[in-house]
């Protein structure tokens, strides 16, 4: 379809590693994008927080990420025609696309946080031990999505935006338990924020 003008590809719902997917089956929707010639991908997910500043509600803009799965699905023979076998990924949410993002948000009362957020394969939760350690390493949000998406992306040369809903404090960081229920209520009252700011920032795109 269009948002204000713009030809759009909305993509709901994605294929995680953690459902036994093989990584190639789990990229293969940004390839299909890239062959139409999609330029810009915007990736939303769920995520705990880490950071102190971070509540249930929160939007949070990707700033970097860390893959801590110990997967790649650029790993196998690497397919030159969609890109290099060594994808430099220094940039791959570039400021410029982060800055309108901000701006987006900032135009309808939304403040837009910021974050580094990590990738781990789940399906289970981590430990609070696990969320100490990511803690320490710089990491700001975790979940078990969007990594493969966006290395997929880094290597056809699509640029990415993303934001994450917090939908829970992360392991160990308040006494109540985590549970798939209470995500998906906070993903869910998330949506009106992120149509928002996406439909704003597709706007404002040159
Ligand atoms: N950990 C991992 N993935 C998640 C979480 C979490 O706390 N919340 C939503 N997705």
């Amino acid at each position: 379809g269009t948002v204000r003008g713009r030809s759009v590809v909305a993509l709901s719902g994605r294929l995680h590693a953690y459902e036994g997917y093989p990584m190639q089956d789990v990229v293969l929707p940004i390839r299909v994008m890239a062959l139409l010639g999609v330029k810009t991908l915007f990736v939303t997910n769920a995520s705990g927080g880490i950071n102190p500043d971070f509540h249930p509600g929160d939007l949070v803009m990707i700033e970097d990420h860390m893959n801590l799965s110990g997967r790649n699905p650029l790993v196998g023979p690497n397919l030159n025609q969609l890109g290099p076998r060594f994808p430099d990924m220094s940039e791959a949410y570039p400021q410029a696309l982060r800055e309108k993002l901000k701006a987006a948000g900032a135009a309808h009362g939304i403040t837009l946080k910021s974050g580094v957020y990590c990738w781990l394969l789940g399906p289970t939760y981590e430990t609070p031990a696990e969320i100490r350690m990511l803690s320490r390493l710089g990491g700001d949000m975790v979940g078990m999505s969007t990594v493969p998406e966006v290395i997929a992306a880094c290597h056809l040369g699509i640029r990415v935006a993303g934001v994450a809903c917090i939908t829970n404090y992360a392991a160990g960081l308040r006494p109540e338990r985590l549970n798939h229920a209470d995500v998906k209520a906070v993903a869910n009252r998330a949506m009106a924020g992120f149509a928002t700011i996406l439909t704003e920032t597709i706007g404002s795109l040159e």
